[in-house]
């Protein structure tokens, strides 16, 4: 069998880590669990679940999680390289409107990975989120 490729490698890394974190979700009123984890261009590595609330509304994705908490760690310097989305259904999960636009502050030149109705995908956040909103 042929070595994988370093891409393949922390493709795959990431969303082992979207993985686990996915198991701490708080999602009684859903039921979908879902774990994200981000790399950033400095070869960091931040995770985080779904936190919902009683108030639907107030819900936190997992990407948001994800990068709120590397904004929380790294500062605003925060450069996002690539984010892995996982779900415990194992069905098709793209990162909401909400989040693509999160992504894009963080990571307008990130790859995206999640599953779709084909399967595993990789996207460039521009082509999931195309004329994303900059103020500067
Ligand atoms: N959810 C995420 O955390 N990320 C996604 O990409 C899609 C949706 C969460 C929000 C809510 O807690 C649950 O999944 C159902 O919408």
């Amino acid at each position: 069998m042929r070595a994988k490729k370093p891409a393949d490698q922390q493709r795959e890394k990431l969303l082992r880590i979207a993985r686990t974190a996915m198991k701490k979700a708080y999602a009684p009123y859903s039921k979908f669990r879902v774990g994200a984890a981000l790399l950033t261009t400095t070869g960091k590595i931040f995770s985080g679940c779904n936190v919902e609330n009683a108030s639907y509304g107030m819900t936190n994705c997992a990407e948001r999680t994800a990068i709120f908490s590397a904004v929380a760690e790294m500062g605003p310097k925060l450069e996002i390289s690539a984010i892995a989305v996982a779900n415990d259904q194992g069905v098709p999960c793209s990162p909401c409107g909400a989040c693509r636009q999160v992504i894009y502050e963080f990571g307008p030149d990130a790859t995206v990975f999640f599953q779709d109705a084909k399967g595993q995908q990789e996207a460039h956040i521009t082509k999931l989120l195309p004329e994303g909103f900059r103020l500067k």
